[in-house]
């Protein structure tokens, strides 16, 4: 909504306003990001003294009030350098332009050819805002894009501002921690080609007081999975800027004459609701707005990656098939060892076809058998890679990312292909199509097992766009095989969580969350995850007992009710799991299947009660409690858990038929009933009563 005769914008959610205004100097600040404000409310921040805020693209002026000058020392999102070696930008504002549900901010250098469109997008269901930045080269001599944030947030003045990021490392993903904002830039990010374990591109940021009910929170996810970089200044008077962009430092992009630079989103919230509100409002967006398939719930599936590894035969699959099917399953995914001469992780990456020796017929018997069965068959691949010992490296060393006098540097005994060059994205595109074009696949599990190591382009004048053309390229054979075989579902993975970002999940349908199976140590994992993505793209398994990674011992149920806090799958080795196990887990499987669409459609509420914890998710009547205890102290009766219920309403115990009173349930709480053994877990499904 602009302004009559100002220069000042209102971008507004139902429930949020993000206003801007172009000053004197033609730059584009960011005044107030917070509750919706009125059109009248919104013209009275042009009254306020000049804040601390900072503009939102461009410069970051601090001036000199003897000359007025501006000068550069701060952060700066958008950075270029021109053919002549200037470096600075001077941006006059040319116009706004409104359509398609977006606000776009048009600039163009007062000398230089270059245009830049600042662009915000709202919908009337979410209070997230999307944002983009264009650059247009309008010149004939090429011009070096440096560092181009998506969007640069600015978060109003906090008291004790507070950063919550989700760090970690493979096994560790998605650990949720909070810390007060240093003065000064804290960076986080990847260097690594993908999204990566050791950050997620997502930030939130709070006065230090929000809990996880209340208080304002501010957040920005990056809708990216190359490399990337998310900067938190604090500057002198404790004002917080948030940039998020693409691309790490050193690395540049050339932009030719007559080309455009479109950065991907970065996303935007603010909640007056705390961190559980947040997360709700960013699983209502990823739900609607992101999941290419929105609405559909996901099949219990079966992987068979722990079970076997790369030991196995086309009948220990269909084995493992049969037990995954008595279970209750509804998708069979083979994992790594199927292709090429891949029998252990030294040879094969790169040659997609099936293994003479294991599947001598092909995949037809054994996708015929599952689909017998009654299941949906899927596959694993590792597309982006390449064994040396493949024939794939035989005919084409020059495929992968490598520099001239430099080693090439093997992580499990693989290199990256150079996903980057057109003939490579074309190979592959090509290699699967074929792939799915002959068989039955009706799901694939795309992994990235290694980051870039010598990402170099021998013989292209502007290696480093391989950062960001590996991405894209990705993107675009993700697409075009959505496209082409529209049944098919993917989940992206990459050693498990390494590649979790709105990006990915925009052509993707879940995710791997972790290689750690352990039931304990995913309960951290998940409720890191749980702050921007949802149940419906979270996949976790239940694997065996002691843990294969960490030689943990923990009971089938607790293993299970951790699983069915996201997209429950079992991976462990079912030939060896007892009659009783396996009529536990189809009891278990068919509960949830009962419980699934509130799982991964509902709304997520995290649940706490001393040693107790657990989740609720609501959908329309139904709440599901999922709760887990570890161990009791001393010999202290376990707390009953207090739920986010109406106090007026009354709730049926579906399997009991016991009702309560949603004021007991909420002022005092529900009792689990937990066995006192170590590990206890419980789910518990409610009914509103009409
Ligand atoms: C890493 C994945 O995270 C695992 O689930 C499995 O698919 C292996 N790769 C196979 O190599």
């Amino acid at each position: 909504m602009p302004a009559p005769d100002t220069r000042l914008w209102s971008i507004d959610t139902p429930n949020t306003s993000y206003v801007v205004a172009v000053d004197d100097h033609d730059r584009l600040r960011g005044l107030h990001w917070g509750p919706r404000l009125s059109a009248e409310q919104a013209l009275a921040l042009l009254e306020l003294p000049e804040s601390p805020f900072r503009p939102v693209i461009g410069r970051e002026p601090r001036y000199d009030l003897s000359t007025g000058s501006a000068f550069q020392y701060g952060h700066n999102g958008l950075q270029v350098r021109f053919a002549d070696g200037t470096r600075d930008l001077e941006l006059a504002f040319t116009e706004a332009v409104e359509g398609d549900g977006a606000l776009a901010f048009v600039f163009t250098d007062r000398h230089y050819p270059l245009e830049v469109r600042t662009r915000y997008r709202t919908r009337p269901d979410s209070d997230v805002i999307e944002r983009t930045l264009e650059l247009r080269n309008r010149g004939t001599e090429p011009i070096e894009v440096v560092r181009a944030d998506s969007a640069t947030w600015v978060v109003p003045g906090l008291d004790e501002p507070r950063l919550s990021q989700l760090h970690g490392e493979w096994g560790a993903e998605t650990q949720l921690t909070r810390t007060t904002i240093p003065y000064g830039e804290t960076v986080i990010g990847s260097r690594r080609g993908v999204t990566g374990h050791q950050s997620n591109p997502w930030v939130a940021i709070d006065d230090g007081a929000a809990t996880e009910t209340a208080g304002p929170v501010w957040s920005t996810a990056l809708a990216w999975s190359g490399t990337w970089r998310i900067t938190v200044e604090k500057g002198p008077t404790g004002s917080v800027t948030v940039s998020a962009g693409f691309g790490h430092d050193p690395i540049a992009i050339r932009l030719d004459g007559g080309a455009t630079l479109e950065t991907p989103v970065a996303a935007g919230l603010h909640t007056a609701h705390g961190f559980a509100g947040a997360a709700s409002a960013w699983h209502d967006y990823a739900l609607a707005h992101v999941l290419p398939h929105p609405g559909e719930v996901r099949p219990v599936l079966y992987n068979s990656w722990e079970a076997t590894e790369f030991d196995f035969t086309a009948e220990d699959q269909m084995r493992l098939a049969d037990r995954a099917a008595a279970m209750g399953c509804e998708l069979f995914v083979m994992d790594d060892g199927w292709f090429g001469a891949r029998v252990n992780d030294r040879a094969g990456l790169g040659d997609w076809t099936p293994n003479p020796d294991r599947f001598p017929d092909g995949l037809g018997p054994l996708i015929k058998h599952v689909h017998g069965l009654g299941m949906r068959f899927g596959i694993w691949v590792e597309p982006e890679m390449v064994n040396p010992d493949s024939d794939l490296y035989r005919a084409h060393p020059d495929w992968v990312y490598h520099q001239p006098h430099r080693r090439r540097s093997e992580v499990r005994q693989q290199l990256v292909l150079n996903l980057a060059r057109p003939d490579v994205a074309d190979h592959i595109h090509a290699r699967l199509d074929e792939l799915l074009s002959g068989n039955e696949i009706d799901f694939v599990k795309w992994d990235m097992n290694r980051p870039f190591t010598e990402a170099g382009w021998p013989g292209n004048d502007d290696p480093d766009r391989l950062w960001f053309d590996h991405t894209r390229n990705l993107y675009a054979i993700l697409d075009r095989l959505r496209a082409d075989h529209p049944h098919l579902r993917i989940e992206s993975c990459s050693s498990g969580g390494g590649r979790v970002d709105f990006g990915i999940l925009r052509r993707t349908d879940q995710v791997w969350t972790s290689d750690n199976t352990d039931a304990v140590d995913r309960i951290a994992i998940q409720d890191g995850f749980a702050q921007v993505y949802p149940a419906r793209v979270m996949g976790a398994w239940v694997t065996d007992s002691p843990n294969p990674l960490t030689r943990r011992e923990v009971p089938l149920d607790f293993r299970f009710h951790v699983a069915m806090a996201g997209v429950l799958a079992v991976g462990g080795d079912l030939r060896i799991w007892s009659d009783d196990e396996q009529a536990r887990g189809a009891e278990l499987v068919a509960d949830y299947k009962r419980v699934r669409p509130t799982v991964q459609l509902g709304r997520r509420r995290p649940l706490r009660a001393g040693n107790v914890t657990g989740v609720q998710y609501d959908r329309g009547d139904t709440t599901v409690v999922l709760a887990w205890r570890r161990a009791r102290d001393f010999a202290y009766p376990d707390p009953l858990l207090k739920l986010h219920v109406d106090p007026d309403a009354r709730y049926r115990e579906v399997r009991t038929g016991r009702v309560h009173h949603g004021a007991i349930l909420a002022s005092h709480g529900l009792d689990l009933g937990l066995t006192p053994a170590d590990y206890a877990s419980a789910m518990i499904e409610l009914t509103r009563e009409p």
